[in-house]
């Protein structure tokens, strides 16, 4: 479980030309729908994207990487060879969206654990274009809060862990390999004193 969960980082930069076939997209968003739910609400729906053609129309909507500041995200042929839209359906939500977002996070890591056991790697995309949603006929109940990139994975990411409080800024080195520091056990434990 540690390697699987170590290694299922988010990667940015893919072997395009890699489709993934509606099959495997369908097994993903199968374990996606099985997570844990607020209230068992279930707000979630999911539209696969694995075309090339289509692909191409959602990629401008997507913000990549904000602390790589020097780099535009993926260039042509190194981009996602799919994609998952995650609609929130307002008709289904049975509390606050809050909830319905903690969902999101329960299942999207199901999604990617899967992916990733397929050699499949993926980027949560939460910086969208508004406008993305003009490319589709979208009812009223439907808002796109995520999308979820994927392909086979074209760079190596790697863990390393924070060396201060504030060094939480993944970073590139000059060999293309992608740093992601993460805080240290020692600091994620937390004791508080009991005060009744
Ligand atoms: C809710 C959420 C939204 C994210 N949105 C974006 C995004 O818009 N663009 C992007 O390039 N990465 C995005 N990411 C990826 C994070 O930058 C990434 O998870 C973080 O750098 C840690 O890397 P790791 O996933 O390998 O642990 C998002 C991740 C999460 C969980």
């Amino acid at each position: 479980m540690r390697e699987i969960i170590a290694k299922t980082r988010t990667f940015r930069r893919f072997f395009q030309k890699e489709l993934i076939s509606s099959d495997v997209m369908h097994e993903l968003v199968d374990l996606a729908r099985l997570g844990g739910s607020a209230r068992n609400g279930q707000p979630w729906q999911y539209m696969i994207i694995n075309t090339p053609e289509l692909c191409e129309k959602v990629f401008p909507f997507l913000g990549w990487a904000g602390y790589l500041s020097d780099w535009k995200g993926p260039v042509e042929g190194e981009r996602p060879s799919g994609y998952i839209l995650c609609l929130l359906n307002t008709n289904w939500l049975k509390g606050p969206e809050s909830e319905a977002q903690f969902d999101l996070g329960v299942a999207t890591q199901n999604l990617l654990l899967a992916a990733m056991e397929k050699r499949i790697g993926g980027c949560r995309i939460a910086s969208i274009n508004p406008k993305l949603a003009t490319l589709f006929d979208l009812p009223a109940h439907l808002t796109i809060s995520l999308v979820i990139a994927l392909g086979r994975p074209r760079e190596t990411v790697i863990l390393e862990e924070c060396k201060t409080d504030s060094d939480i800024k993944y970073w590139r080195d000059d060999d293309g390999v992608h740093h992601v520091p993460k805080r240290s056990l020692e600091n994620c434990l937390i004791t508080l004193d009991v005060v009744v």
